[in-house]
């Protein structure tokens, strides 16, 4: 029974994934702050292109592809140039129109096999990469944007990345001892020269987001959002969306749980990145399994899969909301890309938001760092 459930749900993504690499679908969603919004145009302007969201004035496709696992092994072995390269440009096939990487991943490895796929379709994509921390070693130290560190960073990017500006260039953490002003005047002046097109920040506080677009207009900010990890919804993605900004959750099927990639009895080795992450805990993940348990209820009822309803309520929420799923699969990608096709009524919001709520969340971050840089 479950195996004819799984074979339904993959049929089913198949021709919702092959709908939309013919450029065919545009439904129209319900979001989430529709009953808020009343007149104010909340976010990004609209994208010219159907089925394409803005962040800021950027536009991308509805989500994108997280590179980060791939050659650095973040979640899983390194994998293999030949065996990435088919995933990242099966992508493209797919609609996806954007990339995400950073110098710190590998470091500097993932934006090398980013560049090399991306490179023959180079005008197609919208490439996205961070820079922020100290990698003067070769391995990650502190963090370093200091205006000299971040031209020289970028220099390497565009070689790594083998194009002549980077169309989102991020802050990947700030630096506490550079003033927010100085990196994005530093990104505004790259932007002048046409090496950068947009400038982004990730894991800043919605203060420190106020000051930077002020500097330069922030294209979009990129932080930790997921049916579990929900601590930025209020103040941080309203300020987005008051800004004009567009936000791209990381993590957003939870670092593989919300796609049903382990479960309880998961243990993670020391060596295993997520054996730090507080909400996998064996005491956290048996309590999450409730979320997830009511992630495959939507799913069954829906058609879908639960990576596919976990990523469609993302996008449900906000009509400037990115996420962008990291994924060392090809089928996985198409999965994802199913997310799209899949609407939530404002009662079926409602009723899911009201579920999750009853469930107690382990590990996961507390209200008040939401207005604390990360
Ligand atoms: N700004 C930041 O500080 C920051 C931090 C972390 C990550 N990021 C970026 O955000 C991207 C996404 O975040 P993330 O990779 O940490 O978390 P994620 O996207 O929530 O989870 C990635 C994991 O989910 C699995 N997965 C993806 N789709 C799946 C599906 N349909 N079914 C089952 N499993 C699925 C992947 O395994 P498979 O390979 O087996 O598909 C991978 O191990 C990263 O790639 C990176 O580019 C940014």
């Amino acid at each position: 029974m479950k195996e004819e459930k799984k074979q339904v749900n993959r049929r089913s993504f198949i021709s919702k994934s092959a709908l939309l690499g013919a450029g065919l679908v545009a439904s129209p969603m319900t979001f989430a702050h529709e009953k808020n919004s009343s007149k104010k145009i909340e976010g990004s302007k609209a994208a010219s292109s159907p089925g394409k969201r803005m962040l800021g004035a950027l536009e991308v496709s509805p989500i994108g592809l997280g590179c980060m696992s791939m050659k650095s092994g973040s979640y899983n072995p390194p994998r293999d140039k030949k065996e990435m390269i088919p995933v990242i440009r099966g992508a493209v096939d797919l609609g996806v129109t954007f990339f995400d990487t950073a110098e710190v991943y590998g470091p500097f490895i993932d934006e090398e096999l980013v560049g090399e796929a991306l490179a023959p379709v180079r005008e197609q994509v919208v490439i996205a990469s961070k820079f922020g921390f100290d990698l003067t070693s070769g391995q990650r130290g502190g963090r370093n944007s200091n205006p000299a560190y971040i031209r020289q960073a970028v220099e390497g990017m565009l070689k790594r990345l083998r194009t002549d500006r980077i169309d989102l260039l991020y802050l990947h953490r700030l630096d506490p001892n550079v003033p927010i002003e100085d990196v994005a005047g530093t990104v505004k002046d790259l932007i002048k020269e046409g090496k950068a097109l947009h400038f982004g920040l990730s894991e800043v506080s919605p203060a420190t987001l106020r000051k930077a677009h002020l500097e330069q207009p922030v294209a979009a900010l990129q932080s930790e959002y997921s049916l579990i990890q929900r601590v930025l919804e209020n103040e941080v993605i309203d300020t987005c969306g008051e800004l004009g900004i567009g936000f791209v959750p990381w993590g957003p099927v939870c670092r593989g749980f919300l796609g049903d990639k382990f479960n309880e009895h998961s243990r993670f080795s020391s060596e295993s990145r997520l054996s730090a992450v507080p909400y996998f805990t064996s005491e956290a993940i048996k309590a999450h399994m409730d979320v997830l348990v009511l992630v495959r209820q939507w799913a069954r009822k829906k058609n879908a899969t639960p990576a596919q309803i976990s990523l469609a309520w993302l996008l449900a929420q906000k009509p400037f909301i990115v996420p962008i799923p990291g994924t060392t699969k090809l089928h996985h990608m198409k999965e994802n890309m199913g997310a799209i096709n899949i609407n939530f009524t404002k009662s079926e919001l409602k009723e899911f938001r009201n579920d999750l709520e009853q469930i107690n969340l382990i590990g996961v971050r507390g209200p008040e760092t939401a207005l604390i840089d990360q």
